[in-house]
């Protein structure tokens, strides 16, 4: 969601801002722009839609080439229509300032108020451009741009990156922040400000990573950071683990494609060095003692989208590893049903980008409260992990595609680990009962491997659906979480109504959706788990049958009951019944991304869809 790239140096600014915004991409937008600044003064592009047609629109430019200072932009339309005239930058109404802004500005009905009594004729619909106004006149009564950032910003309420450049400071870009992410990126001679490390990583691995509520200021002469009060402020110096080449595509059609392929890989890594053989596994952070999380007598997991999914499926492995209670929550529905948590509660965030922002206000809401909160996060250094008492990071690497595929199954791993260390801690489950099911999960990589290998059925069914209007995904106990990030991944991809259910729901209702054909996907258990389940979903994959639907069903090598019943049956390899989410998510992504690809659509880039959601 809204991309920010920021530049001083020796290279042409446009440059380097552009590929700037093509390497945060991934992040979702609907329209992009950039700002050059050099002693003439400011000079603006803007256009609604992809970068091909900013990069279109400044090739007819002759005023857009050589400056070395400039802000570039991906906007996802939140106040204003995605249109030219509201996409970023926006300039003041001297022209000589430009701003671009990632977030929500939440008293901007009130300022904006206040600049049109004044006279101001704002040129958009956007919240945002009251603050390249407010900049001008701040300005106006003295100081330089980052003094005026800082008596801005202290008016502003809400969530807020800020980059701006201002005509009479052409070798300077002016950057803010408040809970939104901005990272600094250092290399000899020259500077960068971005969303995320992607856009610089190109250039240098040297970044900064900036706090909360702090000013940023890049010029040829180096970085320097204040909080809004001008205190002098330190950023914490990281280096990037990854570099250029892990955000290509690597021969493959999509990014989603190459994330699938490497998920045995990325659960390997996340597995790698974290147990430590005694039951206990290794948090990357933790501000909590081992006596804490004895103290605990509820766990409450929040997340949003793919990642609620996972927090679904923890509970039903935290809950039986425990005999503790685990409630799942919308992070979005969270904080506004006044939920009952105090200091002897384990609030779990779970958030690939560590920045979605429903997801941060449940944590910030759960600390009010006392509660303890343990961070899931793919993103270090990223605001949830920063903010919680306990950190375990996921390792699937850098996702690209807005729909999430490694990141999932990395989050599963992280959940099991963190149900294990809590019976482990707890003392609810022996060491070597840990150990046994870390085996299991260590054996899960290999098993992923083999799925992968065997998804050409898959292809086909999905290729030859192109036309199917709906599907549904039914499934029991884990099954359940995943047939509904099975529906999730398909209304992302093909932009197909899909509806994941509790197969013991369907005679409630959903049922009355099955026609002639209707594909209907089933998450079978495992014959060799609770029998009940397994002959429970034999029926109701009769009930649908009878109603005249295709069923796919995705079930335990060597279910021969199922096969017998179903139209198609993809084969997956044994695992415990807890860790089974492990595999029958994975066909589930290659079918999503597949019918995407049969209906001729952007797989990795789905409209409407950001990867980070950093506004409420
Ligand atoms: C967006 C993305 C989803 C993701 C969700 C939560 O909606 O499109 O793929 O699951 O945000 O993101 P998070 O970074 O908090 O896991």
């Amino acid at each position: 969601m809204c991309g920010i790239v920021g530049y001083v140096g020796p290279q042409a600014a446009v440059e380097v801002v552009g590929e700037g915004l093509r390497r945060l991409e991934y992040r979702g937008y609907d329209s992009a722009g950039v700002a050059l600044v050099a002693k003439g003064g400011v000079v603006t592009e803007k256009r609604a839609g992809k970068l091909a047609n900013l990069t279109e629109a400044i090739s007819q430019r002759s005023d857009i080439n050589d400056q070395h200072t400039g802000i570039g932009h991906t906007r996802w339309a939140t106040h204003g229509v995605p249109n030219d005239r509201n996409a970023h930058p926006h300039v003041s109404s001297n022209g000589r300032v430009a701003i671009i802004h990632n977030g929500i500005i939440e008293n901007f009905t009130r300022l904006r108020a206040e600049l049109e009594a004044d006279g101001v004729e704002l040129a958009s619909d956007t919240d945002s451009e009251c603050v390249a106004h407010l900049l001008e006149r701040q300005l106006d009564t003295g100081g330089d741009l980052a003094d005026a950032m800082r008596r801005v910003c202290n008016r502003l309420q809400g969530a807020f990156t800020l980059l701006a450049v201002h005509a009479d400071a052409p070798d300077t870009v002016v950057g803010a922040r408040r809970n939104s992410p901005l990272v600094a990126g250092v290399a000899d001679g020259e500077y960068f400000l971005a969303s995320d490390v992607a856009a610089f990583i190109s250039h240098t691995r040297s970044a900064v990573e900036l706090g909360q509520d702090q000013v940023v200021t890049i010029s040829p002469d180096g970085l320097a950071i204040t909080d809004f009060d001008g205190n002098p402020a330190a950023g914490k110096h990281f280096e990037v683990d990854w570099d250029a080449s892990a955000a290509e595509k690597d021969g493959h059609d999509f990014f989603m494609f190459k994330e699938i392929a490497e998920q045995p890989k990325a659960v390997a890594d996340t597995l790698r060095g974290r147990f430590a053989g005694t039951g206990e596994i290794s948090l990357d952070e933790i501000r909590m003692s081992d006596q804490d999380f004895r103290d605990i007598d509820k766990v409450i997991i929040v997340a949003c989208g793919t990642s609620y999914h996972a927090g679904m499926v923890a509970k039903y492995a935290i809950e039986h590893w425990n005999r503790l209670a685990v409630e799942v929550e919308l992070a979005s529905e969270f904080r506004y049903r006044d939920p009952i948590l105090d200091r002897s509660t384990l609030v779990i965030a779970i958030s690939q980008s560590g920045e979605t922002m429903d997801t941060l206000m449940a944590v910030r809401h759960a600390k009010e409260q006392k509660a303890r909160v343990l961070a899931i996060s793919n993103t270090v250094g990223s605001t949830i992990p920063r903010e919680a008492d306990a950190v375990l990071y996921t390792r699937a690497g850098i996702e690209v595609a807005v729909a999430s595929t490694k990141a999932f199954l990395t989050q599963l791993v992280a959940c099991y680990l963190v149900g294990l260390h809590l019976a482990g801690v707890r003392g609810i489950k022996f060491a070597d009962e840990v150990a046994a099911i870390v085996t299991e999960l260590a054996a899960t990589p290999d098993k992923i491997a083999t799925v992968l290998s065997g998804m050409q059925p898959v292809r086909d069914l999905a290729a030859a659906m192109p036309n199917a209007d709906r599907a549904l995904f039914v499934g029991r106990h884990v099954g359940y979480p995943v047939a509904m990030e099975g529906a999730l991944k398909l209304k992302e991809l093909a932009y197909m109504h899909a509806e994941g259910f509790a197969a013991g729901e369907l005679k409630h209702g959903p049922i009355s959706l099955i026609e002639d054909g209707t594909p209907v996907i089933v998450v079978v258990p495992s014959p060799r788990g609770r029998s009940v389940l397994h002959d429970k979903v034999v029926s109701n994959i009769q009930e649908v049958k009878a109603r005249g639907a295709t069923v796919i069903a995705i079930a335990e090598s060597g279910d021969d009951i199922i096969s017998a019943h179903a139209d198609h049956t993809v084969f997956l390899p044994v695992v415990p019944t807890l860790l089974a989410p492990l595999l029958t998510a994975v066909p589930m992504q290659v079918f999503a991304a597949e019918l995407a690809t049969a209906k001729g659509l952007d797989v990795d880039q789905p409209r409407n869809l950001a990867k980070s959601v950093t506004v409420e």
